[in-house]
């Protein structure tokens, strides 16, 4: 082990230089203006896991973006890792709030990264941390210590839902066979106290509409008069969290899983500073579902946010109008067991019970994908702990996030495995926000905790 870490140590400037080559790639999978730029960073992936030193390297067609596949075989009775990213990111705007261009990656301390973070679209969301299993395995390649199989499959669709993906793997199955799948495409839960990601959360995604009057109206001759489209909507958006920050959508909460006793009691060991929390986002007090801690509202607990709301005239100046139309786009944050199905259902029922007999509600469903929970009795969790233990020096504990991978409940139902989701970026990041950025302290980590957790598990 000794000697891959040494070859790690090593070739750290190079494995910085290649992630930045990789960052300038403006792979932007919801913007068909970049489709260039998309497939051009799969064949840049394809380049760097051949290099690694992996077989069967193929940049596989789909009907959207390609996904990248790669795999090393080393012997038939060890286990197979399948090692999952995605090349793809977020679209950067609002350009004008980057301090730099979003492309042009470059290193600067921030407090929570003394030794430096790079600072790119895609820092963290998911390319500095994919490459660091690229350049890991490189490193069980160049010493001749890579103690069990392994498979990489690395997507560009993952930020528009992962469609393409799914069918990939549905189709695959035997190709992709594996005992294990290994992510890094989450966070810690701080540099101080890294954690292994146990959970995650599913989400129900929809976008609303309100129809009042046949046409937008003038706000003189007819206000007062008549169910004003965007009123109506606040009203009932509002509606749906009452005072004690329940969902007031009828049934929402009925498969909600009880989350031990124990386990909430493993979780609150988890130091939960409030004042560092509020002050990271600028805010002077939290709020939330009544009962829960803020780090069991944002991992255990279901939750409903209006993501966008928009209607009648938002141009400059001012108009009379009332309009006709008003729209919302909402999200849901799952857990065990609800199903994006039944929520969305709900949902739909529920919004079409509160809407006044005088207006018409739409609501049309967008992507949704299930909840994910890893337990930490697994040989899965104990591989990554130890993995990680070793390399922080410090004790590693179990922390479920509130994000979500929809991919990893398709796993486990189309290839029978668990996934691990051994992440090394913070929320502080800023992912999908201006300004993202991943620690290089974070980045060295993950590559020296990726060869642990081969061996830790090969081992059993
Ligand atoms: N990597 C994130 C998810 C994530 C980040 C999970 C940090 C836990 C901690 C992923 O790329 C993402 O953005 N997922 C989306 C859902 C997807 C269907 C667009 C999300 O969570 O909003
Ligand atoms: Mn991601
Ligand atoms: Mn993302």
């Amino acid at each position: 082990m000794q000697e891959t870490l040494n070859y790690i140590s090593e070739n750290k400037k190079r494995y910085l230089d290649e992630l930045f080559e990789l960052l300038k790639i403006a792979s932007i999978s919801a913007d068909p203006a970049y489709k260039d730029e998309v497939l051009k960073c799969a064949e840049v992936c394809a380049d760097h896991l051949r290099n690694a030193g992996a077989d069967e390297v193929e940049v596989c067609k789909t009907k959207g973006y390609p996904v990248v596949y790669g795999e090393k075989m080393v012997g038939k009775d060890l286990p197979t890792v399948l090692v999952y990213g995605h090349y793809d990111v977020q679209p950067p705007d609002p350009l004008e709030l980057w301090t730099k261009p979003p492309f042009e990656p470059y290193v600067e301390k921030t407090d929570l990264h003394p030794d430096g973070a790079i600072f790119a679209r895609g820092a963290a969301d998911d390319k500095g941390q994919f490459f660091m299993h690229i350049k890991a395995f490189e490193a069980m390649m160049k010493t001749n210590t890579l103690p069990c199989n392994v498979k990489f499959i690395i997507e560009g669709e993952e930020e528009v839902g992962s469609k393409s993906l799914s069918d990939f793997v549905n189709e695959y199955k035997e190709k992709l066979s594996c005992d294990c799948i290994l992510i890094s495409d989450t966070s810690l839960y701080s540099t101080e106290q890294p954690t292994v990601t146990t959970g995650l959360r599913g989400l129900s995604y929809v976008e609303v509409e309100v129809e009042g009057p046949n046409r937008d109206l003038h706000s003189g001759l007819y206000g007062g008069a008549v169910p004003n489209p965007i009123h109506v909507l606040s009203r009932m958006i509002a509606g749906l969290i009452d005072e004690n920050g329940h969902i007031t959508i009828d049934g929402f909460y009925d498969n909600v899983e009880e989350v031990s006793a124990e386990e909430r009691a493993l979780m609150n060991k988890l130091k939960d500073d409030q004042e560092a929390f509020k002050s990271s986002i600028g805010l002077s007090g939290v709020e939330g579902e009544k009962g829960f801690t803020t780090l069991e509202r944002t991992s255990i607990r279901p939750t409903l946010d209006c993501n966008g709301i928009w209607g009648g005239y938002t141009g400059e100046g001012a108009k009379t109008v009332i309009p006709s139309k008003a729209f919302a786009k909402i999200s849901m944050r799952l857990v065990p067991y609800q199903t994006p199905e039944e929520i969305t259902e709900k949902f739909t029922k529920y919004f079409e019970k509160i809407a006044p007999a005088n207006v018409k509600v739409k609501v049309n469903p967008h992507h949704g994908g299930m909840p994910y929970v890893l337990p930490s009795d697994t040989k899965e969790f104990n591989a990554a702990k130890k993995a990680m233990e070793t390399a922080f020096g410090t004790e590693v504990l179990p922390f479920r996030s509130g994000g979500s991978i929809p991919i990893t409940a398709m796993f486990e139902e189309v290839l029978g495995a668990k996934s691990v989701l051994m992440g090394f970026g913070l929320a502080s990041d800023a992912i999908h926000s201006p300004n993202e950025h991943y620690g290089l302290y974070n980045f060295y980590k993950g590559i020296e905790s990726i060869p642990l957790f081969f061996q830790n598990y090969a081992k059993g």
